[in-house]
């Protein structure tokens, strides 16, 4: 409860900086993923799930365009065909978002157990959705929404129909157990080496690993034997992230 107090009471500060883009995070895993992602060259999409208003996204776009940019010119130990990969990359780049547009799913099973969500929190339509993110200067034609619930548009129809293949970011901000495992079990055939797979709530449920995102990334991992999942960054009080690096043949 107190946790979610101090989200909520936080969150208007995390859209501020996002819709006035002169008041950036420095630290933000996001900032730093990208960094890594145009240094090493990975291609993909990112992909948040659980986008609410769109502050997160948009903050998202904004600082991943800002380290990009910064590694589009030739210098620095980095040639003229590198600088136009890393543009080519980056003008690829697609920012989908997930989201039911109806707040958190009916909470059960393994999310009983926590006292930390309410079925319906967090609603906020599709139409005010796309508004806020076209009015903060988004590239709309860079983003595709995919409403609805995750374990109806998780699944291989929607690969198809936005000819999805690779994934360079994984954002997870859906609070819950059985949200978050069913994230993860879609994106297994999108992983590159490289993905940067962030948390948003991985400190939820007072840090309980038996519980919330913890749980589900716990249970997913042990069975993705081709993969490390090597621990990246932190960042505020409850975000945590990893890099899938590929391991098999
Ligand atoms: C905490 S909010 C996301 C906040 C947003 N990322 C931000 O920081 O601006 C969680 C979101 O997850 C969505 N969500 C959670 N479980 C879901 C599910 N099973 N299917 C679809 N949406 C879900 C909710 O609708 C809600 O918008």
């Amino acid at each position: 409860m107190v946790g979610r107090f101090v989200k909520n009471f936080l969150r208007p500060f995390r859209k501020f900086s996002s819709n006035f883009v002169s008041i950036v995070n420095e630290n933000s895993i996001v900032r730093k993923a990208a960094w890594i992602l145009a240094a090493e060259k990975v291609e993909g999409d990112y992909l948040e799930f659980g986008v609410y208003d769109g502050g997160s996204i948009i903050q998202a776009q904004h600082e991943m365009e800002e380290a990009f940019r910064e590694q589009m010119t030739e210098g620095g130990g980095r040639t003229r065909e590198a600088a136009n990969e890393i543009r080519e990359i980056w003008s690829k780049m697609r920012f989908f978002a997930f989201d039911s547009f109806q707040g958190l799913p009916e909470i059960e099973g393994i999310d009983a157990k926590g006292s930390d969500f309410e079925e319906g929190t967090w609603s906020y339509n599709e139409e005010g959705f796309r508004r806020n993110l076209s009015k903060s200067g988004f590239p709309m034609s860079s983003l595709v929404t995919v409403p609805g619930w995750f374990e109806e548009t998780c699944n291989e129809q929607t690969k198809l129909e936005h000819n999805m293949k690779k994934a360079a970011v994984v954002h997870i901000d859906c609070d819950l157990y059985s949200s978050t495992k069913t994230v993860l079990t879609f994106i297994e055939s999108l992983l590159v080496d490289g993905t940067v797979i962030i948390f948003d709530d991985w400190y939820n449920f007072k840090g309980n690993p038996n519980l919330g995102e913890q749980r589900a990334f716990a249970e997913w991992s042990e069975d993705m034997t081709d993969w490390a999942f090597v621990q990246y960054q932190k960042e505020g009080p409850w975000r945590n992230s990893f890099i899938a690096s590929f391991q098999g043949n």
